[in-house]
């Protein structure tokens, strides 16, 4: 069964009645520009063919109640536990806290009842949080006739996953999620929100992303990701800049010199670094020279790993294995300590590159690795 005729099924079972309709979303992987998205900086996501579809109808009551494959417990709340960040949680609050963002921004959320689906695997780093809050923003605000312009969508979706869940991240998954389309990526400015599809044909080029989740257990991975946001903010307020993308490549050393730790330094460095690759990856793209932004990619994945100190020993064997394997470039992506790495590789290359990292993986007795390979796809769409 497709995930959209599961969302559907799960309805019916649940509910005894049909959906009104169903709503996908999908996960994203990011090209490059990690951890710049919370410095106002660039990034390059686009969003995978793997989905998570909501189908709901109104409810009684006004209040929601939420069922997921996933957990065969549906949970139930209503509009005192959506007011209160920590009101409901597990799974559910990326429910909870869509409802509590849309009804802080004065919106009048029709209550109902939704069953969720989803094809992107939890835990992954490929972003199954946005997917499954931009899903349902797109049913509560079409079932309420919300009038919610779809450029303010990733904002409140990440107001939710911010100030309801709990968790500090920027606006770059959101983004990927909600206007991410087919045959691009997308250049984010995380500080203005204006985007540009980037073509990023990898068929008509003959090439393929191919997406290697590690399977290595996320360590301590939001405490270091709220620990690299802090120093990050820390150095910007010394440096006396709004934020880190203020700081220019070419004034790089000249702002290093004013920090007087060393770690502190690596962190700016990369962050100021990893901007500008995003800015020269979009300017090949632009000039259709795919197989160049390899050495970028690879690049990137070094600056993560000696600057930034967010990769993990899986990880960083998936990315030598993948490159020794022909790969033209190879990063980790998503927030760190775990999560999936990409390679761009020519796309004949894809089956052996994974058997590659397969390989690597064993000799170093890691549990095996998961690999697909993915093509840009849309974002998030109503499906009837
Ligand atoms: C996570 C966050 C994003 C972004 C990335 C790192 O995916 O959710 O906002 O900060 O990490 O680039």
């Amino acid at each position: 069964m497709t995930v959209a005729d599961r969302a559907a099924a799960g309805f019916r079972q649940r509910y005894g009645t049909e959906p009104a309709g169903r709503w996908a979303a999908p996960g994203r992987v990011n090209l490059i520009g990690e951890h710049t998205d919370y410095n106002d900086g660039f990034v390059l996501p686009f969003a995978l063919p793997l989905r998570t579809v909501v189908a709901a109808a109104p409810g009684p009551d006004g209040r929601w109640t939420v069922w997921s494959e996933l957990d065969d417990e549906p949970v139930e709340f209503g509009a005192a536990e959506a007011d209160e960040p920590g009101g409901v949680d597990g799974w559910a609050a990326y429910v909870a806290g869509v409802v509590w963002a849309l009804r802080a921004a004065g919106h009048d959320v029709p209550g109902a009842r939704l069953a969720v689906a989803s094809d992107v695997p939890v835990g992954s780093g490929l972003s199954s949080s946005a997917a499954i809050e931009s899903a349902v923003l797109a049913a509560l605000v079409d079932l309420g006739g919300l009038d919610l312009p779809a450029q303010a969508w990733p904002r409140l979706a990440q107001r939710a996953e911010n100030d309801y869940v709990g968790a500090p991240t920027g606006i770059m998954d959101q983004s990927a999620v909600i206007r991410g389309r087919a045959g691009h990526a997308l250049f984010l400015d995380c500080r203005t929100e204006e985007v540009e599809q980037i073509p990023f044909d990898l068929d008509a080029a003959g090439l393929a992303v191919l997406v290697i989740d590690s399977r290595a257990p996320h360590r301590h991975a939001d405490g270091e990701y709220a620990a690299r946001r802090r120093s990050c903010e820390r150095a910007a307020a010394t440096l006396g800049v709004t934020a880190l993308r203020d700081v220019d490549v070419a004034d790089l050393d000249a702002a290093l010199a004013r920090l007087d730790d060393d770690e502190t330094r690596r962190r700016v460095r990369h962050v100021v670094t990893e901007n500008q690759r995003v800015l020269d990856t979009v300017a090949l793209l632009r000039a259709g020279r795919v197989r160049d932004t390899g050495p970028l990619l690879t690049a990137s994945h070094a600056s993560m790993r000696d600057d930034f100190e967010i990769t993990v020993p899986e990880i960083d064997t998936a990315v030598e294995a993948a490159l020794s394997a022909g790969a033209y470039g190879a990063r980790m992506t998503g927030g760190g300590f775990g999560g999936c790495v990409l390679a761009l590789v020519d796309a004949e290359a894809a089956d052996p590159v994974a058997a590659a990292v397969t390989e690597a993986y064993a000799k170093r007795g890691f549990t095996a690795p998961g690999t697909l390979t993915v093509l840009p796809a849309d974002g998030v769409t109503r499906l009837g």
